[in-house]
């Protein structure tokens, strides 16, 4: 093999060991660069006589081709690779299903305030919403809970940083029990001219008020069944002659329609609440399935006081009626069969997904 047959090998051997586009260009300057094998054979030529040079020169030539063109098909191979590297990186499997775009859903217990407010909708009550950080006199005083009275410990309430009006801290209420007078303040005026047309008119509808009141409360309060902020649902009914049996009427028809369940009693414990006199807690037993036999707590519950009617802007001689005040929260861990609150309020997509 002659000399220039050789440089022609090498230079092949050197281009195929290039693995990169940049190795091949590192080869290709060791031939045919400026200082090139190929440069330098050329350069060679001035020594020789003329005769020579001509074949020489096309000698040169023949190899400078065939090193050229070993290059460009090294170039074509190795950009050819790159590609095919890229496209089966890049390959699109169109037998994969799509991918879905996540739906959102109602969270448990907002299901449970939707189904609460449903159902007490369909026994004539209207849905109020209130603040979340009360007054000291709409959380206590005016449920006939006054500054230092015993009672106030029943509840571990949040302060917030602000006086109100009255020179007390406002707080984050401790329960939906403030609605009360908020909303029986609201209907006043409206109640005062029903009455005045039900005296006139033994057929006009009589003055009442149905109203529940749910929505997040606040205590200092952190286990698995309690938790810093939960929910609580209030209901108020008042008019010339409710009475406790109409609340037994009512919460009966509620827990039974609400549990889908006619296999349920409900049992008035007496108690105490200060802004209800006589009161009681309700407990429910379910007779059959998981929960039967049991005593569960659902609510709070009474004859609203009169020092509370009163705190209205009503009078206790023309109003009576019952109130109470459940926890949604727990009607959701019955309704499911979860034994821990903080579930609902951690976020856990892998619990929370599994209600919708
Ligand atoms: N506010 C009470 C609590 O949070 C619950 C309650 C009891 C509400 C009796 C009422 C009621 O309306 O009449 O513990």
């Amino acid at each position: 093999m002659n000399e220039l047959d050789t440089l022609v090998d090498h230079a092949r051997t050197a281009f195929a060991q290039a693995a990169t586009p940049a190795d091949l260009e590192n080869a290709k300057a060791l031939f045919l660069g400026k200082s090139g094998r190929v440069t330098e054979l050329m350069k060679g030529m001035a020594q020789l006589p003329v005769e020579e040079k001509k074949a020489r020169g096309a000698a040169i030539n023949v190899a400078k081709q065939a090193i050229e063109a070993a290059l460009n098909a090294r170039r074509q191979a190795l950009a050819d690779a790159e590609l095919e590297a890229q496209l089966r990186a890049e390959a699109l499997d169109v037998s994969l299903p799509g991918r879905r775009r996540a739906g959102g859903g109602l969270h448990p217990v907002s299901r449970t305030l939707e189904r609460i407010e449903a159902i007490f909708a369909s026994m004539g009550f209207d849905v109020a919403d209130g603040p979340e950080v009360e007054s000291d006199w709409h959380s206590f005083t005016s449920l006939n809970n006054p500054p230092n009275h015993p009672a106030r410990s029943m509840q571990d309430t949040f302060y917030v940083d602000l006086n109100g009006e009255d020179g007390t801290p406002y707080n984050l209420r401790p329960h939906t029990s403030p609605m009360q007078v908020r909303y029986a303040h609201q209907q006043v005026k409206k109640l005062a001219a029903q009455f005045e047309a039900a005296e006139r008119d033994p057929n006009a509808s009589a003055p009442e008020i149905r109203v529940i009141a749910p929505g997040r409360t606040y205590r200092v309060d952190s286990d698995a069944t309690h938790s810093p902020m939960f929910h609580q649902c209030e209901g108020l009914w008042l008019g010339a002659n409710v009475s406790f049996k109409d609340l037994k009427v009512v919460f009966t028809d509620f827990c039974r329609t609400f549990f889908e369940s006619d296999d349920l009693v409900l049992r008035f414990r007496p108690s105490f609440f200060p802004f209800t006199e006589p009161s009681a807690e309700i407990d429910i037993q379910f007779q059959s399935g998981p929960l039967a036999g049991r005593w569960l707590e659902v609510a709070g519950s009474g004859q609203v006081h009169p020092n509370v009617v009163r705190n209205m802007g009503l009078d206790p001689e023309r109003y009576i009626g019952f109130a109470f005040g459940m926890g949604p929260d727990r009607l959701t861990m019955l309704r499911y069969g979860v034994n821990d609150l903080r579930l609902f309020f951690d976020g856990d997509l892998r619990f929370l997904s599994q209600f919708q």
